[in-house]
């Protein structure tokens, strides 16, 4: 429905539900203009749903007064040299998915979905104290019971659904795009984590082809659809319109990613279109989002995904199910589907 209203009424327009006012923007003039303000940082009142499940103030819903004050504690323990340690325990759930899968061996259409539910969430609970970041969290802030709680339960929202939805994703397109798996399958198996037992995350920094991958699956299939804030005080766009004080600001991440204006061939798998980043306006391009108020776990987002994906393509060759069917995208807090992402799978002989 939203995208339709953006073919009729253009990148930016008004929602009434109720009495609060909506405004829905998918131009990346206006989003880099927003975004890179530091007075937006407060939270739309969407966000408040989640509020029975993480608390009030975990680092997702908390508003700006809280939110500064956590994100400067919180963020020294997402540091690229702790995440950069997570590799083992990546690895280890990695071995379990791999050993969970065999049973789906030249087996009938499945969903892959809840098996790498299972494994991102037993990388980030079950091993809640050997996730460097994770450790830090809990030892050193200065927090409350409490507030240490919200941020626990947040992080383990965050971070689990995310890169479980990506990696299924990108299961479910190489499944179909044979191509682009057989060229992701010769890069890893001339790489250093196939012949090393206990890869290290500088030997996952070198496989380009699995990278572009991994950001042609967020660009079709981002987690977080749109990005919603506050809006305090009127805000002039770049475009002319305002963002009148009292309004919420939905910037509309999905709806600029399948743009043909931005990208040829939107909803066509196309990893070499990340080529050459300069021809990509990156904020046309937002899984992330961006500012000071981005993804806080996106270097460990992207290093799940890329151990776990390497895994998975060395070990099996994704085949498309025997029954293809469209799947329908919904766009809850998460992207979401009903549908089942089906594949099947067989052995790789090597
Ligand atoms: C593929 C992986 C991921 C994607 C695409 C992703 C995407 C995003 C996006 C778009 C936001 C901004 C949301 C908004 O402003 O509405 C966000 C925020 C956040 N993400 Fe991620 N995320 C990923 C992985 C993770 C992981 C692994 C963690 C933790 C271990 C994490 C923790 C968080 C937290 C705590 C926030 C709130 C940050 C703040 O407001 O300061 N994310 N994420």
């Amino acid at each position: 429905m939203l995208m339709k209203f953006y073919r009729k009424y253009g990148s930016v327009y008004r929602l009434w539900l109720g009495k609060q006012l909506f405004v829905v923007i998918s131009n990346p003039e206006d989003i880099e203009f927003f975004l890179s303000r530091p007075e937006n940082l407060s939270k739309s009142a969407s966000y408040k749903m989640l509020e029975p499940f993480l608390g009030k103030t975990g680092l997702i819903i908390s508003d700006a007064d809280i939110w500064r004050v956590h994100r400067k504690q919180i963020n020294p323990s997402f540091h690229s040299k702790l995440v950069e340690k997570s590799v083992p325990v990546i690895l280890e759930n990695g071995q379990i998915l791999i050993e969970q899968l065999k049973i789906k061996i030249d087996r009938p259409d499945f969903d892959i979905r809840s098996f790498v539910e299972k494994c991102t969430l037993d990388t980030l609970s079950g091993a809640k104290n050997q996730l460097p970041f994770l450790d830090l969290l809990l030892k050193k802030s200065n927090f409350t019971e409490e507030e240490i709680e919200d941020e626990v339960l947040t992080i383990m929202f965050a971070g689990q659904d995310a890169p479980s939805t990506t990696v299924s994703f990108c299961l479910y397109e190489l499944s179909r795009n044979q191509k682009v798996q057989d060229k992701l399958f010769e890069e890893l198996k001339n790489s250093s984590i196939h012949e090393k037992s206990e890869p290290t995350f500088h030997d996952y920094t070198k496989l380009k082809y699995l990278e572009m991958v991994i950001k042609e699956t967020l660009r079709m299939y981002p987690p977080a659809t749109i990005i919603g804030r506050k809006i305090d005080e009127d805000i002039v766009l770049p475009s002319g319109y305002v963002l009148p004080a009292n309004s919420l600001a939905n910037l509309f991440v999905f709806n600029m990613q399948r743009d043909e204006k931005y990208f040829s061939n939107p909803d066509q798998f196309i990893p070499e279109r990340f080529e050459n980043m300069e021809n990509i306006n990156s904020f046309t391009y937002l899984p992330f989002s961006a500012g000071i108020r981005n993804c806080i776990g996106q270097k460990f987002g992207i290093l799940e995904v890329k151990v776990l994906l390497s895994m998975i393509v060395l070990k099996y060759r994704l085949l498309p199910p025997t029954q293809i069917e469209k799947l329908t995208l919904e766009f809850g807090v998460v992207l979401f589907t009903s549908d089942p992402i089906s594949l099947r799978i067989t052995s790789r002989k090597m």
